[in-house]
Parts: structure tokens; sequence; C-alpha cells
């Protein structure tokens, strides 16, 4: 059974949104990146939203400091800006939009606040979605490329909204949110019993002079968190729109596919837009005529310390990897027979350059759908 192939420029051309998700390593922010130089060089304004490139990739693409803004991207024919996600400044920005001047710097020098901001779970999902939502709205760009972290759970990502309200709702945000409503000496007091209850864990993150500032501290988290889950949600519908498009990304691997499945299933549960799936550092076998039976039979006839035996003997190598990586894909096909499909070959070095970006963007627009096993 084949799979229809993953048509990799329609979705450039026509997604105003394509988010690249799988398990770690598979090659997620090296696609998100070959995917926005292709597009920007189809004409698409595009913007890149990176999370912890590696080092050479993000050099290459202009990004040698975590600033938080989109920078332009030198040597493409075309818009692209790329931005590295920074949590933290993420976090302050968004106390600097909703809060006054004064309370906003009130806000960013409190231990506590600086200790939560970097500290809570996941929260690099919600700023990739508090990023994405603010990218969206500037207007600026035609296609916003998304990678997605290295969760152990690919899953995470989707969870995102729910965890933030479950955060949001948990026992430490409400004592901190409850006496903004109070006032005066009561108010103070009902702060101070409250932070008691958990001054061991706090003392421990942030030291004794949390309790400074603490009330126009707490009024200002319920003004900033009560419209971060809102954005948090409203990002969340922007990624069920149609003009959204999944890329689930995976290696040939057992393990890969499998998480690419389930992926996929989570993905049609969540109502979630999936365009397909990339298959990622593809082997493929130069000489496919010859099979691997012939030229290990033939490197037999040969002397084994020649040269000609060992090319026909690492030949047969790489002819049943590219048999067994097809054959997993075969599984998956069958598992998910309407997802579409696009293989991505091994390079032969790490992907880290323009040029390295631009050869994996050819492959996702022409590679083959699924090899079919020999
Ligand atoms: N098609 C390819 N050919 C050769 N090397 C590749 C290919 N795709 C990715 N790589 C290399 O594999 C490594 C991992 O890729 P990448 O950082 O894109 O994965 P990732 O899924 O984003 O990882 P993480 O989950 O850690 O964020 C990088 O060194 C990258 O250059
Ligand atoms: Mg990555």
């Amino acid at each position: 059974m084949s799979a229809p192939r993953l048509d990799v420029d329609h979705v450039l051309d026509t997604a105003q949104i394509i988010v690249c998700c799988g398990a770690g390593g598979v090659g997620k922010t090296t696609t998100a990146a070959a995917l926005a130089v292709r597009g920007a060089e189809r004409g698409r304004r595009t913007v890149v939203l990176t999370i912890d490139p590696a080092r050479r990739l993000a050099q290459s693409m202009g990004l040698s400091e975590l600033d938080n803004v989109p920078r332009a991207v030198k040597g493409v024919d075309g818009n692209l800006d790329a931005m590295m996600l920074d949590m933290k400044r993420t976090f302050d920005e968004i106390v600097l939009t909703h809060a006054e001047p004064a309370k906003a710097q009130q806000i960013l020098a409190n231990p506590f606040y600086q200790a939560l901001s970097s500290s809570f779970a996941g929260t690099q999902e919600y700023m990739a979605m508090e990023k994405l939502g603010q990218l969206k709205a500037s207007g600026a760009y035609d296609l916003i490329v998304v990678d997605t972290p290295p969760t152990r759970s690919a899953l995470d990502f989707l969870d995102a909204p729910d965890r933030l309200t479950t955060f949001l709702d948990g026992r430490l945000v409400k004592v901190l949110l409850a006496p903004a409503k109070a006032s005066g000496k009561a108010y103070l007091k009902v702060v101070t019993v409250g932070f008691n209850v958990f001054t061991g864990a706090l003392t421990k993150i942030i030291g004794a002079s949390v309790l400074q500032d603490v009330s126009q501290f707490v009024a200002a988290l319920e003004t900033m968190f009560g419209g971060f889950r809102e954005r948090a949600q409203a990002t969340y519908d922007l990624l069920k729109d149609p003009g959204t498009a999944f890329v689930v990304v995976a290696a040939p691997e057992r393990d890969a596919l499998r998480e690419a499945s389930y992926f996929v299933e989570r993905l049609a549960t969540e109502q979630m837009p999936l365009a397909g799936l990339v298959v990622n550092r593809v082997h493929r076998s130069a000489a496919a005529g010859l099979t691997a039976e012939r030229s290990l039979a033939a490197a037999e006839d040969l002397d084994p310390d020649s040269l000609t035996a060992g090319v026909l003997r690492l030949h047969a190598e790489r002819l049943l990897l590219s048999q067994r990586e097809a054959r997993l894909q075969e599984r998956f096909t069958s598992a998910h027979p309407g997802v579409p499909v696009v293989e991505v070959a091994a390079q032969p070095g790490d992907v880290h350059d323009l040029e390295g970006l631009r050869a994996v963007g050819t492959d996702l627009s022409s590679g083959t759908a699924a090899a079919t096993p020999a």
C-alpha cells in the first residue's frame, strides 16, 4: 500500500501557520527551517519560530543571540525572518504589555516572578503559543512556521492550554490571586497567611524577600494571568483553523514512527488540521537494481579485503537498511492510509546552513511518498 504524497509546495503556498511536531531529535527544527526558507523563496513573507536550534544552524540564520524579536535572515531570496524562543523574555514582554510601566518594573524585579517565569511546568509550550498569537496578530507575515520543543511526550504541545488552566487553578496561584480582592489590613493578612502555607517551598526557591511588594505583585499577576489564559485559548483555537497545517516529523525508525502514529491520532481527536508526515533522514540506495543478495554473493567471489568487495558489502548494507525503513513506513501507512507522506533523504552531514536547508526543501517538495519495499 502506498501513501498519498504530501504536496509540500501546496502547503507552503496556502497555509498561514505550519506547526512541525514529532518525537525528540527527528528533525523538527531542521524541517521547520527548511520549510521556512522554501516558503520565503516561493514569495511568501515568512517567519520561523525555532526552539533551541543547534548552534551552527542558528548562526547560519543570523540567530546569534536570544533577543525574542524576529530578525531578517540574510542570503534568502525572499522575505524570511527568524527568531528563537526565549521563554523568560516572552513572559517579561507579557508583563510589560499588560501592566503599567512602574508596576511592570516591580513585577520584573520580584524574585517570585523570576522563579515563576522560568520554572513552572510547560512554560515553553505556553510561550510558544503566546508568541505565535503575537506573530499572527502583527499581520506582518503570510506564513508562520513553528517548531515545537523536544518534549518527552510529543503531545505536550497540545496539552498546553489545559495544563495552563490546571496551573492557574492550582493552589499556589489561588492563594496568590484570592487576596487581591480583599483590601487594606485584611488583605495583607490573608496574603501573609497564604504565603506562610508555602513558606518552606518558597523560601527554598526565592528567599525571604518574597513578601516585599507582594500586594502589588499579586494584583498585577491577576490581571496578567487573566488575559494570558484567554490568549492561550485563542491561540489554541487558531491552531484548529483550516489555515493551519500540522506537519508530523519522524525518523524512519520504529519508535519515532510509533510516536508519529500516536500524534496523528491525537491531532485527529483534537480536530487539528494534519497536512501529513515527513519521514526524515531516509537512506536511499543509488544502485537499487543491484539486490543485496547479489552484491553479497558477488563480494564473496572477490578477495574479501578488496575495495570492490567492500563497496559491494556497503551497498548491501545500505540496501537492507533502506528496505527496513520502507517496511516501517509501510506499517505506518497501513495504520493511517489517508495520511500523506513525503521522504527526506539523510544528508551526508548535519544540516547547518542555507544550502543544506534548501536541499532538504527540495526533497520535501519532490521526495517520493513512500518507498516500495523491494
Ligand atoms: N535530513 C537530514 N540529513 C542529515 N542530518 C539531519 C537531517 N535532518 C536533521 N539532521 C540533523 O539531525 C540533528 C537533529 O535535528 P533537529 O535539531 O532538527 O531535530 P529536532 O527534532 O528539532 O530535535 P529536538 O527534539 O532535540 O529539538 C541535527 O544535527 C540536524 O542537522
Ligand atoms: Mg528542535
